[in-house]
């Protein structure tokens, strides 16, 4: 039955085309902002070490589950969800897991924009000249001028948020296929002209050694205050949002995935397209870590100055390479690029949802969802000047950091959690088989353990460590 099943949306020309459109969603901001900041805020390689065993160990398998669970569906996640519980005579609570997923995708898709914003303000800062020959100190006062002023922010979200509305009104399809197929191979080449920089100008040894010298006792304490008087304890805290980061970074848990899913070939193999898009978002984030920590020890930045922290330290390198004007701008046009494949696949679950389900125009749902997270936004934007006072936070985090939180390290991961058990419980070995076509037996039956027992236990023992019971 599942073979006659089309979605509305029509079809990935190929399977070659659905890679694309997941690398383009799982390469972002996720890779080349947020990976290296909190590297840097905790630690450096143990860190890395456990994001990169989170990837192997949890990312894959679920995101085999959440692309097969997509296909199956062949609908909104939301749709899918139902249309799959009813099949598999499960209990309809599970499209919980749809609507939380729509949520999550608010969240993210509100502080997304904020710092999308920031790479638009720097792709004109950079062609108009402004970080030619900027030191750390310009580099600093530049980026917190940036973030100072409520006006130039919420500008920029604006903007940003625009540009992703106007391509999933036109469907992501059309609006998509042809600029990734382009762009992100650029955007890889870029960065691999960084790290050659970086190795020749930067303090390659360092900022190699912070990324893959792994320090255990790193991962498990958490040390805040002056380098004098650092003040360390124990703490769960790094493994929570290693964990989240990859869920982050490959875009899981929350239905993205699942709806780029119900887009593919029948005959396309899942397995084959999972390896190949986790590796080259993971490669994506090595070279931008190899690209930055050179030059933030180089020029003496902290590698825990947070959020600005590749701003800072990329404007340092643009502004004192030759032709760092061309590239910086070349480069903050990619990194913008790279922003919008993703966000686009942050709104296109509601969006499938509204069409699907409710029978909506593409157009206004997607006009309607982007004016609510523009709203949501706001706060994001004042995170970082009206509101960054401590009367405005919660648990010592502002606004921005509370949503980057519980979406990141809460709700993509329970929405993790849901999909691998009802995968492996509730649907069962029947409808995994009958989608994955693996070949091979013994991959198969490996993937069904991983997705019974590793996956599911991983996610459960990180949070409970994360809360403090072991
Ligand atoms: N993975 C993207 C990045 O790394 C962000 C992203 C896009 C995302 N779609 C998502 C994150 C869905 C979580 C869920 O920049």
């Amino acid at each position: 039955m599942a073979d006659q099943r089309v979605s509305v949306h029509g079809m990935w020309s190929s399977r070659a085309v659905f890679i694309m459109a997941a690398v383009g969603s799982a390469v972002g901001l996720g890779n080349i902002w947020k990976f290296p900041y909190i590297t840097g805020e905790y630690g450096g390689g143990a860190f890395v070490v456990v994001y990169l065993l989170c990837i192997a160990l949890i990312g894959i398998p679920v995101m085999m589950a959440e692309i097969l669970l997509g296909r199956r569906g062949r609908s909104s996640p939301i749709g899918t969800m139902q249309r799959l519980a009813r099949e598999e005579n499960a209990s309809n609570a599970w499209v919980l897991l749809g609507y939380g997923g729509v949520v999550a995708g608010f969240l993210i898709l509100s502080f997304y924009s904020v710092i999308a914003g920031w790479a638009l303000a720097y792709v004109f800062q950079a062609a108009s000249g402004g970080l030619n020959g900027i030191s750390a100190e310009g580099a600093e006062g530049l980026f917190g001028g940036l973030v100072g002023s409520p006006g130039q922010l919420l500008l920029w979200h604006s903007l940003f948020m625009l540009m992703t509305v106007a391509v999933v009104a036109r469907g992501v399809r059309h609006g998509l296929e042809r600029a990734i197929t382009i762009l992100m191979p650029a955007l890889f080449v870029m960065l691999v002209i960084m790290v050659g920089y970086a190795y020749v100008e930067g303090d390659f040894a360092r900022g190699a050694a912070f990324l893959f010298n792994t320090d255990f006792a790193k991962v498990f304490q958490l040390c805040t205050g002056p380098a004098e008087a650092l003040d360390c304890s124990f703490s769960g805290e790094p493994l929570l949002v290693a964990m989240g980061h990859a869920f982050f970074t490959l875009s899981l848990g929350m239905g993205a995935i699942m709806a780029y899913g119900a887009y593919v070939p029948e005959r396309a193999s899942i397995t084959g397209a999972t390896i190949t898009i986790a590796a080259a978002d993971t490669l994506v984030a090595l070279l931008a870590g190899l690209a930055i920590f050179p030059i933030v020890f180089a020029s003496g930045l902290e590698p825990s100055s947070g959020p600005g922290l590749i701003f800072q330290s990329l404007a340092i390198a643009f502004g004192g390479m030759p032709g760092g004007q061309w590239f910086g701008t070349i480069f903050f046009v990619l990194l913008v690029f790279a922003a919008w494949s993703s966000s686009i696949s942050l709104v296109e679950p509601a969006v499938a949802w509204l069409v699907d389900t409710r029978g909506w125009r593409r157009g206004s749902a997607a006009l309607l969802i982007g004016l609510t997270a523009w709203t949501l936004g706001i706060g994001s934007a004042l995170s970082f000047n009206l509101w960054s006072g401590p009367e405005y936070q919660l648990f010592g985090k502002t606004l921005f950091d509370l949503k980057d939180f519980l979406a990141s390290n809460i709700m993509l991961p329970l929405g993790g959690l849901f999909i691998s058990l009802f995968v492996a419980y509730s649907a069962g070995r029947h409808m995994a088989l009958d989608e994955l076509s693996i070949q091979r037996q013994h991959l198969f039956n490996l993937w069904w353990f991983v997705i019974r027992y590793i996956a599911p236990l991983g996610i459960v023992v990180v949070f409970l460590n994360s809360i403090g019971v072991f």
